[in-house]
């Protein structure tokens, strides 16, 4: 029998597509292609039925760049670029509680993160993803003039030391990543501009007085929030999610307490964010 034929369909017009007929365990470089135009297109790609080990998962991610180790979470035992995304009746927390993007507190965000779920509630625990590329197009003409030029500190030590304060984790005084990167982003690869701040870890707009940097991060947060700008997916045990991070933002539902869902995240290194008019990088 001849292997089935890969095949992308989308989710919703705005993001998010699934793609049938293929084995993530053997990836080549037609594979390789057709993930990164869906990508490219759809800004998150979804997969079912991916039982791969953990080694696989690595694999996967390696052929889209390099593997990142997250700035705070432990990692997987022998396996630092491998987060564990856990929740059960003992948590206090879950991933991913809030609109973000991953790790945009680094000067160098990440492209793009690969989450397989092992197990998963039987309801809920849905992953929510919005176009940042929508959410810049639905702004004003006016708005989008204001913001293109603008940059915003994005600091990782607010967020992670309450996470580490709420898990009881003592950090030992470490630094977090912090940066600043433009608000209207352009992506690398499509050339399109995008919105580039989230509530996770976007703190101040540079050169505004405090208010009205706070208004404004305020208004673009609530802005983020438009179910028009969404898809969400609802998973299956060995369901992958694979998400451009550079255009979207996720936000992870926590409706599902007691029960248990669990998975591993691999995170892809990224590049300096373009803003509007800086020359394009080879
Ligand atoms: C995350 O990577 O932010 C967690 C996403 C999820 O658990 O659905």
């Amino acid at each position: 029998m001849s292997p089935p034929v890969p095949s992308v369909h989308p989710l919703t017009p705005t993001l998010g597509a699934e793609i049938l007929g293929v084995d993530l365990v053997h990836v080549d470089d037609a594979v390789v292609d057709l993930v990164r135009d869906a990508l490219t297109a759809h800004l998150v790609v979804f997969f079912r039925d991916q039982d791969i080990s953990v080694e696989a998962q690595k694999a996967l991610g390696a052929r889209f760049g390099t593997l990142e180790v997250h700035p705070n979470d432990p990692g997987l035992e022998g396996h630092p670029e491998v987060m564990v995304i856990h929740a059960d009746a003992t948590s206090k927390r879950v991933a991913g509680q809030l609109w973000h993007s991953d790790v945009s507190c680094a000067p160098e965000p990440p492209m793009g993160s690969i989450l397989r779920m092992f197990e998963v509630p039987p309801e809920g625990g849905d992953t929510l993803f919005a176009s940042m590329y929508a959410a810049y197009d639905a702004l004003s003409d006016r708005m989008k003039a204001y913001l293109e030029g603008l940059v915003a500190v994005h600091d990782g030590a607010p967020y992670y030391r309450e996470v580490n304060t709420i898990l009881g984790r003592d950090d030992g005084g470490r630094s977090y990543p912090r940066a600043t990167h433009p608000v209207v982003r352009v992506h690398p690869v499509s050339g399109r501009k995008c919105l580039f701040v989230n509530p996770m870890f976007t703190t101040r707009i540079v050169g505004l007085p405090k208010a009205e940097s706070d208004a404004i991060l305020e208004l673009l947060f609530q802005h983020v929030k438009d179910p028009a700008f969404h898809c969400r997916f609802r998973w299956a045990p060995h369901s992958i999610a694979f998400w451009d991070n550079r255009c979207t933002q996720h936000f992870a539902v926590w409706d599902y307490f007691p029960r248990t869902r669990s998975g591993y995240r691999v995170t892809i290194r990224g590049e300096r964010p373009m803003a509007v008019g800086d020359p394009a990088r080879t």
